[in-house]
């Protein structure tokens, strides 16, 4: 099978809403990856994320953090970004990822399969002050993009706080807060929110309540 996700919602890099495409994708994603997402289902059973009572640390520098290829995690970090204030940062691999659906879905499997460390130029001056971070991220093949992997194992995160958030197509955050616990071992990881891809335009409200429930 050539690929598991259906075709792009958006191109590489836009902003641009299509949501008949989204639909439809999440329609095909989910025929054809729910075995997966089973699977995925058991792992985050066995791996819940911390469900710590919260903490905003008042006056703390605050960051969102993203990966985005499509621009759902990007609409997500933003109502992040506007209720809580502070920076935010794209996370941008060295080599973009190919705009056409079906070439990302094959690199990403590839990189997936064979565990790669995609460079990452992003650079974060003030990282050093920032005491919470909102990471967020697609689902890529049930886990981060790999680039996340690299820009968490280059970074030592003990001490600060997380909040992770994805965007998805019906498989949540997979396995992906396990291996970002794995990466961050020494992080606070708090509550995370995960949001279907087809829903971030109207997801406003479901950030918010989670931030809010978070102390933010
Ligand atoms: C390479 C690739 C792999 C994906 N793998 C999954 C997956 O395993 N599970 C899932 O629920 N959605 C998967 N999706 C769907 C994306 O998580 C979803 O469309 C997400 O909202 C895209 O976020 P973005 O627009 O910020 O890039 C995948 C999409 C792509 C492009």
């Amino acid at each position: 099978m050539k690929t598991l996700f259906a075709r792009a919602a958006t191109p590489a890099g836009t902003k641009k809403d299509d949501a008949t495409a989204r639909r439809l994708s999440r329609r095909d994603f989910l025929q054809r990856a729910v075995p997966g997402m089973l699977a995925a289902g058991a792992l985050v059973a066995a791996f819940p994320a911390f469900s710590l009572p919260v903490a905003a640390s008042e006056g703390a520098a605050m960051l969102t953090l993203y990966f985005s290829h499509s621009g759902n995690t990007r609409t997500i970090a933003t109502f992040i970004h506007e209720h809580t204030g502070g920076d935010m940062v794209e996370l941008v691999p060295a080599a973009p990822y190919p705009a056409d659906y079906d070439a990302v879905v094959e690199q990403a499997r590839q990189e997936l399969r064979n565990n790669a460390r995609p460079r990452v130029t992003t650079e974060l001056p003030r990282l050093a002050e920032y005491q919470t971070l909102f990471i967020g991220f697609p689902n890529w093949w049930g886990t981060m993009p790999m680039p996340l992997f690299t820009w968490l194992e280059q970074h030592d995160l003990a001490g600060k706080t997380i909040a992770p958030f994805c965007t998805h197509g019906g498989g949540g955050f997979g396995r992906s807060l396990r291996d970002l616990r794995r990466l961050c071992p020494r992080a606070r990881l708090l509550d995370g929110l995960e949001i279907r891809g087809g829903r971030v335009a109207e997801a406003r409200p479901a950030v918010e309540a989670w931030l809010r429930q978070l102390g933010f």
